[in-house]
């Protein structure tokens, strides 16, 4: 059965991820594609509604993205926001110009006819002067907007007529009802515009029609159909790093296609502490999950190839090549699969440049290279169609614990960019317990906050982690003089993690966390608390 869906053409925004991410939270499947995107590719695709991002662009402009008219004739109902909204209007006779002024921030619209886009919303009663609101809510007939735009609508296209307004703005939003059109000039999908999550449910509910029946447990139903199908009675091999979305692709895996699958999880003794473990205890023999597990303990062999090396660059390109002739001798001790899994997820394949317009960040590749040295036919990525929230959601409705389903990021090299200069056991063991004591307290801390006050504390970070500094210092322990190692505490809010700042942790807690390492961890006698925000610094110290 075809799945319900909703695309979006991609021109370039900021916002284009967010929304589909809001497409998806009306349970209505969505997907990004380059304004580039042949037509007779969007016919095949048969969606249920088209909605064009916004764009960085001025559509009037030589060169800008632009699509042939023929989108709208299609008779699927098309949205337009921002530059979307200018180039439908543009496209179809209606006239783009530069504004005076840029309308930048929350805005105040008027809405001031009726219009399916905007059922149920209006917030405020309003004395607007003029307004022809021919709803029986006279009343009902402002709400706030996000704006950010330079170019305005100064004319609508024949057929159009104008559904909302801003002080600034003659044409907040339009539609030509015919031929179920819909421009918007502001910004729905962020969370500024309080009521755009109800305007883009009705666009794809209600006017589009959209059944609404993406949900989670019926993704998980119907992949684990879907991969049963494909795989046959095949073999499949998987890289488990223990991470979110290796972990889901492996319980979706599992509960697919059982001991057909095998996992190979590769320790590399750079593990947070007690880590390997945990995830053993997930997908080992005597977890829940029926899989063949293999675990490879190659943390000697890593220390050994990292004995001596001091340059961060290297560090990372040593541990990246060591899994692959690690998983390499494994996958050749199990011969030839029929497919090798990967949980490559949906921001990874936009951020490769393979699903949208962005430019790409950089190529993702979970497990850097491994095709290249594996003998299989074929790639299955269950997870790509997912953003990592949805795969967290999947994680739970697998039977995931919610330990290992909402886990921070840990970076693939792992300890190995937290340890400056030389990686030894020992200073492995240091930065995992200082680490663990340091994660211990902030957790609890923030849970009796939550407890307490129902919410998380402001100061909650999104990464946190114990660093071991390659400085040794002057101290004192008992009547002993000690010469140790210090330990850096990091802790960031971030959205994106491309930029970060540092967070507010209570100042008793992290005295708790100094007091702790010092007593506990032998060989640190200094803990330093890191302030720099990215940029200039990184997350990570390596
Ligand atoms: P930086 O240090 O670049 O980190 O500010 C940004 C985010 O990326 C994570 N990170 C990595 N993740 N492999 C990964 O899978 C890596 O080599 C790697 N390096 C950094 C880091 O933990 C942070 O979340």
């Amino acid at each position: 059965m075809e799945r319900e869906k909703v695309i979006v053409l991609d021109f370039g925004g900021q916002y284009n991820q967010l929304v589909a991410r809001r497409v998806r939270e009306c349970n209505v499947y969505c997907e990004i594609y380059s304004y580039k995107t042949d037509i007779e590719k969007i016919k095949q695709l048969n969606p249920k509604g088209i909605i064009l991002t916004g764009g960085p662009n001025s559509c009037y402009e030589e060169g800008a993205p632009t699509y042939s008219r023929q989108l709208f004739e299609l008779g699927i109902p098309v949205l337009g926001l921002c530059y979307g909204a200018q180039l439908m209007m543009h496209v179809l006779g209606g006239k783009v110009e530069r504004a005076q002024n840029r309308e930048y921030g929350k805005t105040k619209v008027f809405i001031n006819r009726k219009s399916g886009l905007f059922h149920g919303i209006g917030d405020k009663c309003s004395d607007i002067e003029g307004i022809i609101y021919d709803d029986h809510r006279h009343d009902d007939h402002e709400t706030l907007c996000w704006m950010s735009h330079f170019d305005y609508i100064s004319k609508i296209a024949p057929g159009f007529e104008i559904i909302a307004h801003t002080a600034d703005c003659p044409v907040a939003a339009a539609q030509d009802l015919s031929r179920k059109l819909y421009a918007i000039q502001f910004h729905p999908e962020v969370l500024h515009t309080p009521r755009g999550k109800d305007m883009l449910y009705n666009y794809v509910r209600n006017i589009c029609g959209c059944a609404g029946d993406w949900r989670m447990d019926s993704f998980v139903e119907s992949s684990i159909k879907n991969i049963r199908e494909k795989v046959g009675d095949g073999k499949v091999l998987l890289a488990l790093s223990g991470g979110v979305d290796s972990s889901v692709a492996a319980g979706l895996l599992s509960k697919a296609i059982g001991k057909q699958l095998t996992c190979v999880f590769v320790d590399h003794g750079l593990l947070r502490k007690n880590e390997g473990d945990e995830v053993e205890a997930v997908f080992g023999p005597k977890g829940d999950f029926d899989l063949n597990f293999i675990r490879v303990n190659a943390q000697e062999r890593y220390y050994k190839k990292l004995s001596g090396v001091l340059d961060p660059e290297s560090k990372r390109k040593i541990i990246g090549e060591e899994f692959i002739r690690v998983f390499e001798e494994e996958a050749k001790k199990i011969g030839a699969v029929d497919y090798l899994a990967q949980g490559t997820i949906y921001p990874d394949v936009v951020e490769s440049g393979l699903g949208g317009e962005s430019a790409v960040i950089k190529s993702h590749h979970n497990v850097g290279g491994l095709p290249d040295f594996v003998d299989f036919k074929e790639i299955i990525e269950p997870l790509r169609d997912l953003f990592k929230d949805e795969v967290r959601q999947a994680g739970l409705e697998l039977g995931l614990p919610e330990r290992l389903v909402f886990r921070q990021p840990f970076p693939g090299p792992g300890l190995g960019v937290r340890i400056a200069d030389e990686i030894t056991a020992d200073k492995v063991r240091i930065v995992q317990d200082a680490d663990a004591i340091y994660r211990d307290e902030v957790d609890t801390a923030a849970k009796e906050y939550k407890t307490t006050n129902g919410k998380d504390p402001e100061w909650m970070p999104n990464q946190y982690f114990a660093a071991l500094t390659n400085m040794r210092s002057v101290g004192v322990m008992g009547d002993e003089r000690t010469f140790d190692y210090a330990i850096a505490l990091r802790a960031v809010k971030t959205v994106d993690f491309m930029t970060a700042e540092a967070c507010d942790i209570p100042f008793e807690v992290l005295q708790r966390v100094m007091s702790r390492i010092i007593n506990e961890v032998r060989g640190v006698n200094r803990v330093f608390y890191d302030l720099t925000s990215k940029p200039p610094g990184t997350i990570e110290f390596l």
